[in-house]
Formats: structure tokens, sequence, C-alpha cells
């Protein structure tokens, strides 16, 4: 139906199309990535020992029973999340963390909270198929 060079040129269009918009995207992505220091990695660590993702989700992704925790530093303080950590509650188990632990799992939900807003709620999506927030 359509020469072989009219196919190559539509394959080879839709290819630069494709190779420029993923460039485009991956150089304009809207999260920064995080760079730990040796107390943010040791309570990512902490984080994970704990399986603290059983319950609880970052970006949403994570068990239902807890909050989100993306942007808890923000949204609640670093001395709410020392007291939830020092004691616990019903439904929040108490893990009889240290000081020292406690201000690392602090200092992990910090960074994490600098990477970007997790509520899907309260964003518009631009015509490039990122999202403003
Ligand atoms: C067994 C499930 C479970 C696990 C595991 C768990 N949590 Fe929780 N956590 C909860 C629940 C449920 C709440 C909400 C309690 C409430 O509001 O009454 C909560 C609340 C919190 C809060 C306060 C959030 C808020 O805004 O109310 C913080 C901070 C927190 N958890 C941190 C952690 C960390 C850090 C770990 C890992 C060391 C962890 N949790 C492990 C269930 C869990």
């Amino acid at each position: 139906m359509f020469p072989d060079k009219q196919k190559f040129i539509v394959f080879s269009l839709l290819c630069i199309g494709f190779l420029s918009y993923s460039g485009f995207l991956y150089s304009h992505l809207p999260v920064s990535n995080p760079v730990f220091s040796v107390s943010q990695s040791t309570g990512k660590s902490l984080w994970q020992k704990h399986n603290c993702t059983a319950c609880h989700q970052i970006y949403g992704l994570g068990g239902y029973l807890g909050p989100d925790l993306t942007n808890e530093y923000s949204l609640r303080g670093p001395t709410l999340i020392h007291i939830f950590l020092q004691t616990g509650n019903t439904t929040m188990p108490n893990y009889h963390l240290s000081e020292s632990e406690i201000q690392e799992l602090t200092d992990y939900l910090k960074c994490v909270d600098q990477t970007g807003k997790s509520d899907p709620r309260k964003f518009t999506i631009n015509a490039n198929g990122t999202i403003n927030q």
C-alpha cells in the first residue's frame, strides 16, 4: 500500500519524535534526587530494618494501615515524629528506639520530604505529561 521509502520516513520521524520527547522529559524531571548524609542513610537503613513500609507509604507506595509519610516532616514537623517514635500508640508499634535512632529516622523523613510533594489530590497536568503541585 505505501512504498518502502515512505514507511522508512514515517518510522524515522516516529523514532526522532520518541527520542526527543524522552530526552526532554528526562532532562526536566520534577523530582530531585536525594543526597543522603550519614545520619539520613542510617535512618533509611532503620526504615528498612523495622519495615516501616509495611504500614506506611512513601509516594503512595507501601502498606495502608498508617498514613503516607512522604511529607510528614513539613506537614506535622519533627517534634510529632519524635513523639510518635518514642511512644507509639495503640496502632503504631513502639520500637523502643534510642534517641540517636529517632533522630536518624527523622533526618531520613526530612530528606524524603525535600524530594517533592506526594499528595495526588492537588496537582495540574501539563501538556508535556509532567505535573505541577
Ligand atoms: C504495624 C503498622 C506500623 C508500622 C510497622 C509502623 N507504623 Fe507508624 N503508624 C502506624 C499507624 C496506624 C499510625 C497512625 C496512628 C494514629 O494516628 O493514631 C502511625 C503513625 C506514624 C507517625 C505519625 C504520623 C501522623 O501524622 O499521625 C509516624 C511519624 C510514624 N508512624 C513513623 C513510623 C516509622 C518511622 C516506622 C518504622 C520504624 C513506623 N511508623 C512503623 C502504623 C505503623
